[in-house]
């Protein structure tokens, strides 16, 4: 009879390494791929470029391929105890690094029915990461960082998404990494857009502007953004902004429900804040749901009752009729130094609904990590100021100091180094 070989694969980028292994496979019986689905691959590294169908479609048609099934887990286990292969095939660099724990998995668990573990040689001069990084040279278009969105929303235990201004401040965000964790989306919020242009966080700098700023952004960058549009206007002009946005690539809006004259949140009442009625909000929320032509846009409402200090009932109550109004995500802001009132919220709402995505703003109540908002049904945890606020007091330090001494010298040592900057930007040279 002919023997079961697995492998299991990402298959995001096909290159020649993943050729071979499949050379070496079909060689030993008949193949069954374990395609990792987009959660396996996110629970580990970035979202893959490809949906789940899309690299499905491809691996299925390689020469060789008898089955595609999908990996579910970056652990083996499950679909070896279901399949029992009586080989595993898989390039030989997993034996250290992150990888080398699920190895040994795979190697017991094949003992079990006495199948083996058969390790090909690496493939020099081709990787993942290098065509990854080509990739993102190439940059991307607006219909695929749109769609990643809500990709990402299915795939992740928690969505990280990080404040930017202007285009440097999205290259960090596009780039920057710890513990093999990036962020994952942007967030153009009101209050660092309107105050990096030294205009007041009140609506005086209109979309055309805010627009300019994304596409700048959008110019160096591929990764998703939500787009804070304060109240979103009357919903007669909503509907323009809904358009444009979808149109350049934005994933979502952010509309927050009050009325008037608009005042950032994190006032609370110590300024005069209307809220909208439920029925106004509502409206709004249907036109534009109305208006948007792909059905990956998203609109999400941002309800303001625990900053106006309406209560939870209030808060709550809004979060139902907004969901049944259409909208794709319910946004809770709090301005207290403690996460209990939003950990109550998402209580209280996930017995509800336990899908909808609901999205937190940690300003005030900082103390709680992404992960643990994530454990407590949150879905996207938005750092909405905080590239500003590191920029601004580096700059006034500096400023301060080269007019006090008179010279540049003492400060030198808090600067970028010029080499440095002179290779930041890819092409300077
Ligand atoms: C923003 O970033 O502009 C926001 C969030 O709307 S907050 O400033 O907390 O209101
Ligand atoms: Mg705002």
């Amino acid at each position: 009879m002919n023997k079961k070989v697995y492998i299991g694969m990402s298959a995001d980028l096909i290159h020649p390494g993943h050729m071979n292994i499949i050379k070496e496979a079909i060689k030993l019986g008949e193949i069954t791929i374990g395609l990792l689905t987009d959660k396996a691959i996110a629970s580990y590294k970035r979202l893959p470029y490809m949906t789940y169908e899309q690299r499905k479609a491809v691996v299925e048609n390689i020469k060789g391929v008898s089955k595609v099934v999908p990996q579910e887990t970056l652990d083996y286990r499950p679909n070896l105890e279901k399949l029992k292969p009586d080989y595993v095939v898989h390039g030989d660099d997993w034996r250290e690094g992150v990888q080398a724990k699920t190895r040994q998995q795979v190697i017991d668990t094949l003992a079990k029915w006495g199948g083996k573990l058969v390790e090909v040689e690496y493939t020099k001069g081709i990787s993942s990461t290098q065509l990854n990084n080509s990739l993102k040279e190439i940059g991307t278009t607006p219909d695929i960082r749109r769609a990643r969105l809500r990709r990402l929303i299915k795939s992740k235990p928690i969505v990280r998404v990080m404040e930017v201004h202007n285009a440097l401040s999205g290259l960090i965000v596009e780039n920057i990494k710890s513990n093999n964790i990036e962020y994952d989306a942007m967030w153009s919020s009101s209050l660092t857009d309107s105050t990096s242009k030294g205009k007041p966080d009140i609506e005086a700098v209109d979309v055309s502007a805010r627009i300019n700023t994304i596409n700048e952004i959008f110019e160096v960058t591929t990764k998703p953004m939500i787009y804070d549009a304060d109240t979103g206007g009357i919903a007669e002009h909503f509907v323009f902004t809904v358009r444009t946005l979808e149109r350049t690539g934005v994933s979502a809006v952010i509309i927050e429900d009050k009325t008037g004259l608009k005042k950032n949140s994190l006032f609370g009442n110590e300024v005069l804040q209307t809220q909208d009625s439920i029925e106004n909000f509502c409206n709004k929320i249907k036109i534009g749901k109305r208006a948007q032509i792909t059905d990956d846009f998203m609109i999400i409402s941002r309800i303001e009752s625990l900053i106006l200090e309406k209560g939870m009932e209030d808060a709550i109550t809004r979060a139902k009729a907004y969901i049944q109004a259409g909208s794709d995500g319910i946004m809770i802001h709090s301005r207290k130094k403690s996460p209990d009132e939003i950990l109550e919220f998402c209580d209280i709402l996930r017995k509800y609904d336990k899908k909808i995505p609901i999205v937190a703003v940690p300003t005030s109540y900082n103390q709680i990590t992404a992960k643990e908002l994530g454990e407590a049904g949150v879905n996207i945890v938005i750092y909405a100021n905080h590239m500003l606020r590191a920029a601004y007091p580096g700059m006034i330090k500096v400023a301060e100091s080269i007019l006090k001494n008179d010279r540049s010298y003492e400060v030198e040592k808090e600067l970028l180094p010029i080499e440095e900057i002179l290779d930041l930007i890819p092409g300077t040279k």
